[in-house]
């Protein structure tokens, strides 16, 4: 655990920080309300390296590990939730490549990613969510080509990402294990895309459906090894559930300081109101409660980096943990600011509408809990 002290960490989350109050925080009301793509923020981020900071240097990317990503990711997170998704899916998106890739498949992908081309993950169906298994999207094998038909739901960034990992069955008598990886390219023919949703927040990320009619998939777009691409889509929710629970840090956080400051500014009964006992320690308690999410979330960032036996367990406990913190925070930071935290004039109204999703997507909550009762013997 000494990486959590390595002065290099602090000295990211300073430069992220910045980077995130000047240009992504401007923009965040305006993102949220008109329910538009923070091109502000992608370009931003591209610009400094940090859309897919995770992509190894011999690709162009950064080589940030796991720790350095949650730093970041949780930075852009404190001012605009739905920028923090770019970096976030983009290593969902491609840690499959990284994980089961071939030499070709990296050097193609990583390197577009690096150069700010996106990549989505595509796992959930409309009857497919919390039982990702019983996806009914196929591929069959034509010749040496897959042919790809189905449909994807709640896939983040779809339509703006240029490439796709999509899991799909490709021999349904074999259930999970009868599932398999596939990469697919915005440009293929047969691949389109569904109406965005309306949201109740996270409303600058794009989450549509992905239909694929018939699309044809040349042989070296499988991932992996036929019939291993459930358990690598799992291995890959190891990995980027602690990239939910960093963006839900990064979201508490955010509305702590607001909520904070706050208190000291706002006077009734001719005091603060920091002063009265009952606001006192609900900051007390948001404080304790972020400070716990964080250590819990870096403590997985690092056993990601070294691929520990616990990783499954403490993966699903940082993303159950800390977006149950970020929700109870943010609906407090509300509570502070009374009416004024019901209105937009704040953004803790937003911050707590984002709160929400990061319980449900990534596996709903109650999932991470059957997550790690199936793993406690990990510890
Ligand atoms: N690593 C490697 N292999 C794993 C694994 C892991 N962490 N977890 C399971 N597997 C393997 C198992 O070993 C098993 O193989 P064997 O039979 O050879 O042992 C196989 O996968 C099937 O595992 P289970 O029997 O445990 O499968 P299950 O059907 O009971 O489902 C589940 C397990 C945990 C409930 C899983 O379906 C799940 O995680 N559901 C939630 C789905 C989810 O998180 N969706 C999120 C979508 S992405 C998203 O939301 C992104 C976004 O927008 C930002």
């Amino acid at each position: 655990m000494d990486a959590l002290f390595a002065p290099e960490y602090e000295e990211l989350r300073s430069v992220v920080s910045s980077l995130a109050e000047k240009q992504i925080a401007p923009h965040a009301a305006d993102v949220d309300q008109n329910s538009r793509y923070p091109i502000e923020a992608a370009k931003a981020l591209q610009d400094a390296g940090l859309a897919a900071a995770h992509v190894p240097v011999e690709y162009g990317g950064q080589g940030a590990d796991a720790l350095a990503t949650v730093i970041i990711i949780e930075e852009v997170a404190r001012f605009c939730a739905a920028s923090s998704l770019i970096p976030a899916v983009n290593k969902l998106g491609s840690v499959p490549v990284l994980l089961a890739g071939n030499s070709a498949q990296k050097q193609k992908y990583l390197t577009a990613l690096a150069k700010g081309q996106g990549f989505s993950y595509c796992l959930s169906e409309s009857e497919a969510g919390s039982d990702a298994a019983a996806m009914k999207t196929k591929a069959v094998k034509d010749g040496s080509d897959w042919v790809l038909s189905g449909s994807k739901k709640w896939i983040s960034n779809a339509g703006i990402s240029d490439f796709y990992t999509v899991l799909a069955s490709t021999d349904s008598s074999k259930g999970a294990k009868g599932i398999s990886a596939f990469i697919v390219e915005k440009s293929d023919s047969g691949i389109s895309f569904g109406a965005p949703e309306k949201k109740m927040g996270f409303k600058g990320s794009p989450t549509r459906e992905v239909y694929f009619d018939q699309v044809r998939l040349p042989a070296d777009r499988l991932l992996g090894t036929e019939g291993a691409g459930f358990s690598l889509a799992m291995q890959t929710l190891d990995h980027t559930r602690i990239t939910i629970a960093a963006q839900a840090v990064g979201i508490a956080q955010g509305a702590f300081e607001i909520a904070k400051k706050y208190a000291h500014e706002r006077k009734q009964f001719g005091k603060e109101i920091f002063d009265f006992q009952a606001v006192q320690f609900m900051l007390a308690n948001m404080a304790m409660q972020i400070a716990a999410a964080r250590q819990l979330t870096y403590a997985a960032a690092v056993k990601s980096e070294r691929a520990e036996a616990d990783l499954t367990f403490y993966s699903a406990a940082c993303k159950c943990f800390a977006t149950d913190v970020a929700m109870n925070v943010t609906t407090d930071a509300v509570q502070v600011l009374g009416g004024y935290g019901y209105v937009n004039d704040y953004p803790v109204e937003r911050m707590m509408r984002d709160a929400k999703l990061t319980q449900i997507y990534e596996g709903t909550n109650q999932i991470q809990r059957l997550v790690m009762a199936r793993n406690l013997e990990t510890l």
